[in-house]
C-alpha cells in the first residue's frame, strides 16, 4: 500500500516522459503515471487495444423502413420543428410522442442564454406527456435541422427514453425507424 502511494506520488513529480506505446499494461506497474496537477494528462502504459472503427454491427437491432404512419408522424414533429427557439444554435428540433392512450405530445427545443438551462425536443415533448398523467408509450418521431441528415437523439433524450418506453420503442427519424435498443443499448437504471 505504502509502495503503491509512494510510486503514485513520484508519478506526479517525475518529469512527463512521451512514450509512443500504444498498449496499457494492467495492473499498473512502476509506471504508475496517472495525472498531473492541474489536470495535465500523463500518458500511461496500457494494454487495451483500440477500439476505433470496431463496432459490433451484427448486435444492433435492425432498422426498419419508413411506413405511412411514422412519415405521418414525421410530419407532425416536422411541423412541430418551426415553433423551436433556437436562438443561439440555429438549429431546431421538432418531436412528436405517441403516447399508448393514443394522445401525441410534441416537443421543440427551447434555448437559453445560459445554454445548459435549454431542453431538447424530444425531452419537452416527455415533458408534457409525463406531466399529463401518460406513463407508457409507442412512438416518438423527431426531425431537426434542414432534413439533409437524420437528427439522431443526444445521449440525455435517449436516457429519458429508456426511463420509460421498452427496448423496442420505434424511434422514427427521417431515415429509417429505430429500436430504441439499437441506440441505447446499455441505459443506466437504479
Ligand atoms: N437538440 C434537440 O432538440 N434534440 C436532439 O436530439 C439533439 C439536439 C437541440 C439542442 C440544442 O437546442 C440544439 O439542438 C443544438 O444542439
Amino acid at each position: 500500500m505504502t509502495k503503491k502511494l509512494t510510486d503514485l506520488v513520484r508519478g506526479f513529480l517525475d518529469p512527463i516522459e512521451e512514450e509512443d506505446d500504444a498498449e496499457f499494461k494492467l495492473p499498473l506497474d512502476d509506471s504508475v503515471k496517472l495525472h498531473r496537477p492541474m489536470g495535465t494528462v500523463r500518458r500511461v502504459q496500457h494494454s487495451f487495444k483500440t477500439l476505433k472503427n470496431r463496432r459490433n454491427e451484427a448486435a444492433l437491432p435492425a432498422v426498419l423502413p419508413l411506413d405511412d404512419e411514422s412519415r405521418a408522424l414525421l410530419e407532425i414533429a416536422r411541423a412541430e420543428r418551426d415553433k423551436a427557439y433556437a436562438q443561439y444554435s440555429g438549429f431546431q428540433v421538432g418531436a412528436a410522442l405517441v403516447a399508448e392512450s393514443g394522445q401525441v405530445y410534441l416537443g421543440c427545443n427551447i434555448e437559453n442564454a445560459s445554454y445548459p438551462a435549454g431542453i431538447c425536443a424530444e425531452r419537452a415533448a416527455f415533458c408534457a406527456a409525463i406531466s399529463a398523467g401518460e406513463r407508457h408509450f409507442s412512438a416518438i418521431a423527431i426531425c431537426g435541422g434542414d432534413d439533409r441528415v437524420p437528427c439522431y437523439p443526444c445521449g440525455i433524450c435517449r436516457q429519458v427514453m429508456a426511463e420509460f418506453c421498452t427496448p423496442d420503442f420505434p424511434v422514427i427519424l427521417t431515415d429509417g425507424v429505430y429500436p430504441l435498443a439499437g441506440l441505447m443499448p446499455h441505459a443506466f437504471s437504479l
